[in-house]
């Protein structure tokens, strides 16, 4: 399989960073990177060991790495404390009346009045605080789960760090998920409080969040307490805190008891929660090869490590950066790249709530004129669906502030990447390229800026402590530029130390398929420069407008309605969102293939999982393509839905007659 793996890019165009932004960047060039880099991985206990002396421990690690495959430990026999390394140890510095969050919500656009919130690092040191006491009260744990399923508002940073502070391993889902996706992800990892919010806002309209919540909660068994943060007042029933303890549950939906915890006695500060280095810090569920979600987690002392050094050293933040990045917390680049990483490196992030094109397609760059951002990160589908709306978009504003891009979440394409750096760089900032993964908890393969030279559309030099490779089926590495996986060899701080409740399902999943190394799941090749250049996906995970999508969820949620009798779910490639998703779908006797029934089916995965996750086409089919041993063709059904003739082998097709008939099947 990892021979038919090809990179067709061409591209050859560098860009070697300016002198300006050389002189004051951490790493200066690509010698000082290979000298920093080899040091990482001769010695990598050392190296991460003399970083790890940048973070406040209530107990300082003596080791660094302890590696019996697949599982690692980091830091043994260190203590800490996350919301510490972010917020507490900027006390008595010039950064605790900084500016940690600068935030603006959606609904300036309907008032004409910005809302707009700043949180220095003091203000929310206190309101985490006030949560952390406030969740101890209600008899929330160190080791206890803790959901949270809110919008983009300064509140789930709070949620997220409160949790952090008692020691309670948080599980963020993306409020864009439905009731019972957030369902299926409490029972998973058997959530005990839930935090929510009353609505959040998304072009102009209200996402009614809490009604969710109160949904997916009645089949939640172990959920005792729901908290609420509130927008609108009217809402504001209970106690004026920021978090109102809407109810408790015992018991499925029965609400056995109302507590409301009094926070206005919390000492200003109450103390932290010390825990071992390899405590959990949060469980991020993100999808694989099957339908069920794996949660994928991350402890402490490693995470934050992977978080802290790669926003020093990608971002290469000064002090007066603000830096933005446009990623939902809901997922792992928010977690890494708006919380942990910038908190722990005393940076100022700004985040925003609502669409990046509405109400028009200039959100963006308004909010980078208006705040003079100086840092941007984001997702190449959105750099698409930016240069679909034109040029005069940003030509309407002043985005001279900004000096440095990046990209995360799938390969950008050439073109994006040059009109990124000519239309919005003003051809002045270095684009960094950042490849990672949620289970690589922090980015993996980039473009350090200031110190190398980017290549349009190539992910770039390994990050300190990595090593991927590009090897074929056995392990072995191919030749340079040829395609293949890309694996990586060597444990790193921020890897994923399991997948929750599924210890078999995590070697099996990451350390099987190559022997003794991890697989990312990803085909790439390596230049002669060394750069990686990212193919994508080579399982059934696809990458659709920047979320990742398990091709057998979709299935699965298909199936779950009364209709259907068999799915499949294939990617097509798609100018705007990288991929699209297409199903095909055969029915149940006594169901019509309608328009009716197709757009019944669309909502149904809609209301499963999430409007995000709903299909781009779905096709009805009297049957699918098979093998004799039953197993459906995916690659025939790709090059379907792709509309292009099918080169490969038909020879092990069960029925010809299939193909026929799909082919003139419609969307
Ligand atoms: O296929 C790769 C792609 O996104 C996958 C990871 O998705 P997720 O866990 O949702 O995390 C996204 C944010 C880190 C990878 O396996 N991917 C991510 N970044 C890049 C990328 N592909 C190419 N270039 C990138 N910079």
């Amino acid at each position: 399989m990892a021979n038919n793996i090809t990179s067709v890019s061409k591209e050859s165009r560098r860009f070697t960073p300016s002198d300006e932004f050389r002189k004051q960047a951490r790493i200066k060039s690509r010698e000082e990177y290979e000298a920093l880099y080899q040091r990482s991985i001769n010695d990598p206990a050392a190296f991460w060991l003399d970083e790890a002396r940048e973070i406040p421990w209530s107990k300082e690690p003596k080791k660094g790495l302890d590696w019996k495959e697949p599982h690692a430990k980091w830091y043994e026999g260190g203590e800490l404390n996350a919301s510490v390394a972010c917020l507490d140890r900027w006390k008595g510095t010039p950064t605790w009346h900084k500016a940690a969050i600068v935030w603006e919500g959606e609904p300036f656009y309907q008032t004409g009045e910005p809302e707009v919130q700043t949180l220095t690092y003091a203000q929310l040191h206190a309101k985490v605080v006030k949560l952390a006491a406030k969740l101890r009260r209600l008899g929330i744990a160190q080791g206890d789960r803790v959901a949270i399923y809110m919008g983009m508002v300064p509140e789930v940073v709070v949620a997220m760090l409160a949790c952090a502070r008692i020691g309670a391993p948080h599980t963020v889902v993306f409020g864009g998920f439905a009731a019972d996706a957030l369902r299926d992800r409490i029972n998973d990892c058997g959530a005990k409080a839930l935090i929510t919010q009353d609505i959040g806002y998304r072009r102009g309209n209200e996402v009614k969040l809490f009604d969710a919540a109160h949904a997916a909660a009645a089949q939640c068994p172990s959920l005792r307490t729901i908290l609420v943060h509130t927008r609108k007042l009217e809402n504001l029933h209970l106690d004026d805190d920021a978090f109102a303890t809407k109810f408790a549950v015992t018991e499925g939906s029965q609400e056995v008891e109302r507590m409301i915890a009094r926070t206005d006695l919390v000492p200003k500060d109450e103390a932290a929660t010390p825990v071992d280095a390899e405590h959990p810090l949060f469980v991020l569920y993100t999808s694989g090869s099957t339908g069920k979600p794996k949660g994928v987690l991350h402890t402490t002392a490693g995470y934050l490590m992977g978080a802290y050094v790669s926003t020093k050293y990608v971002f290469d933040l000064r002090d007066d950066d603000l830096y933005f990045c446009t990623a939902d917390v809901g997922w792992v680049t928010g977690h890494s790249y708006i919380v942990y990483g910038p908190l722990s490196n005393g940076a100022t992030a700004l985040m925003f709530e609502g669409a990046p094109n509405w109400p028009q397609p200039d959100r963006l760059w308004d909010i980078i004129d208006r705040h003079n951002a100086t840092i941007l990160y984001t997702a190449p589908t959105a750099i698409r669906a930016f240069i679909r709306t034109g040029e005069e978009w940003p030509a309407k504003h002043d985005l001279s502030s900004l000096r440095l891009l990046g990209t995360v979440g799938e390969p950008i394409n050439p073109e994006a990447w040059l009109w990124y750096h000519r239309v919005i760089g003003g051809g002045r900032c270095p684009i960094v390229d950042t490849w990672w993964q949620t289970e690589t908890g922090s980015i993996a393969i980039t473009t350090l800026p200031g110190a190398v030279d980017a290549k349009p559309g190539s992910a770039g030099l390994p990050f300190f402590g990595i090593v991927p490779k590009v090897v074929d089926q056995e392990g072995k590495e191919v030749a340079r530029n040829a395609g293949g996986k890309l694996i990586l060899a060597n444990p790193w701080p921020s890897m994923l130390r399991t997948v929750w409740g599924d210890d078999a399902r995590y070697a099996a999943q990451y350390w099987s398929d190559v022997p003794h190394v991890y697989t990312t799941g990803d085909g790439a090749r390596q230049d002669e420069d060394g750069y990686f250049w990212v193919v994508g996906r080579i399982d059934d995970v696809l990458n659709v407008a920047g979320h990742r999508i398990g091709t057998a969820e979709i299935e699965s949620a298909l199936v779950s309605h009364p209709f259907v009798a068999e799915a499949a779910a294939v990617g097509r490639p798609d100018e705007l969102k990288g991929q699209a998703l297409v199903v095909f779908v055969t029915l149940k006797t006594g169901a019509a293939a309608t328009d009716e029934t197709r757009a019944k089916l669309l909502e149904h995965v809609a209301k499963e999982i999430g409007k995000f996750a709903r299909p781009d086409g779905l096709r009805f089919a009297a049957a699918l393509p098979k093998t004799r041993s039953g197993k459906i063709m995916r690659r025939l059904l790709k090059d379907l839905a792709a509309g292009v003739e099918s080169k490969g082998d038909t020879s092990t097709l069960e029925d010809l007659n299939v193909l026929a008939q799909l082919r003139g099947a419609e969307e």
